[in-house]
């Protein structure tokens, strides 16, 4: 294990701030986690823990020790006629593991492809897209617990998936997740219920089409963070209870909605931020992007507080006209290298 001192983290971000950190080391096997943080209790240091850099806004300066989790490996531990279980390292690419699973049959991830980021990262957030969210597929969430100080395995219950939440977030320095286990499907069961992917899937129902078609339409309205450094959603989209819907929705008729099962009501955020002219504006170096109002991107060099004007500006005038909170998605990270609370 080696420890770096004043890394950029620019090109480890996929919002490409400019972050300079005065410690970083890569974690390549779940026994350099211990040796990490005993480095970071000596030299008094914080611990932020960066995975893919597709879901984080960090600070130009940073005062902590970043682990950067590079764990490989792919290992199937158990399979049975209807299932197969599959060990995955923290530092696979999400988007190759999903190509992986679909090239050997394995069913289930399909319509998760192309989403940025590692697979340690998938559970934290339970990823979701397209009517799948991963926690579904999880068998359980191999992790350093820094409380009790030792390895261990979280079962899915444990893990309280939710929508774009999970245990990690809230304990949010607690966990290191160094491997995600998988259940998944031997026969293809596909998942063609939202929107109009059932009809862009059309006769050729296959898990290899399916993936394909989702890769398709991601990659239409989403931009690529190589040429538009972005973070994807850069809100969640708001729940909202059925009374507050009922309200909204008699001055708003058009507003898009998913009933929820407990009768409360998700509305598209990205709608809301189009309907206030956002879409394809900017203010200073970010703005909206032009096809996805939901996705920020930082057109120019910007630094955290240029990302927080833009995002800051853009909640108020949803708020002013629909009298909706919107809460950012991805996970905000002090100058100490702590996560915090957004603020409005
Ligand atoms: N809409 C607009 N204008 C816009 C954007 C969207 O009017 O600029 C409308 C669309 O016409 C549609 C509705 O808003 O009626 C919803 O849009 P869309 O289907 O594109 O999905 P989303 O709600 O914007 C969510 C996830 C995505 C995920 C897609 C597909 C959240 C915050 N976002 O987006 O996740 O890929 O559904 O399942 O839940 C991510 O988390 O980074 C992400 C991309």
């Amino acid at each position: 294990m080696r420890v770096h001192e004043q890394v950029q983290l620019k090109n480890l971000n996929t919002l490409n701030l400019n972050a300079m950190t005065s410690h970083y080391v890569q974690i390549n096997q779940p026994s350099d986690v211990i040796d990490a943080l005993a480095f970071a209790e000596q030299q008094h240091l914080n611990v932020l823990i960066l995975s893919g850099g597709s879901n984080v806004l960090l600070s130009q300066h940073i005062q902590a020790l970043v682990l950067h989790l590079n764990i490989q490996g792919i290992d199937v531990v158990a399979e049975d006629e209807n299932t197969i279980t599959v060990k995955v390292g923290a530092g696979q690419v999400w988007h190759d593991f999903v190509l992986y699973s679909t090239q050997q049959q394995w069913f289930g991830l399909q319509n998760l492809a192309l989403i940025p980021g590692l697979v340690g990262a998938s559970p934290v957030q339970n990823i979701g897209a397209y009517g799948v969210e991963v926690g579904e597929f999880i068998e359980s969430v191999q992790v350093y617990d820094r409380e009790l100080k030792q390895f261990n395995s979280i079962s899915p219950q444990d893990c309280h998936f939710a929508y774009r939440h999970s245990i990690f977030k809230d304990h949010p320095n607690r966990y290191i997740i160094v491997s995600v286990t998988f259940k998944l499907l031997r026969k293809a069961d596909l998942k063609l219920s939202y929107g109009d992917l059932k009809q862009a899937v059309g006769d050729d129902q296959t898990a290899e089409n399916l993936q394909n078609q989702v890769i398709h339409i991601r990659q239409s309205k989403l931009p690529n963070p190589k040429e538009y450094p972005n973070v994807g959603s850069f809100f969640k989209n708001p729940i909202l209870t059925a009374a507050e819907f009922d309200k909204i929705s008699q001055q708003f008729p058009n507003i898009p909605h998913y009933l929820q099962a407990n009768s409360n009501v998700k509305v598209a955020a990205g709608w809301l931020i189009d309907q206030t002219g956002w879409k394809g504006k900017q203010l200073g170096s970010v703005g909206m992007f032009h096809k996805q109002a939901l996705v920020l991107v930082n057109y120019a060099d910007a630094t955290l507080a240029d990302v927080k004007n833009t995002y800051q500006t853009v909640q108020s005038d949803v708020k002013q006209k629909f009298n909706i909170q919107l809460e950012p998605e991805p996970v905000l990270y002090s100058e100490q290298g702590l996560i915090q609370a957004h603020h409005a």
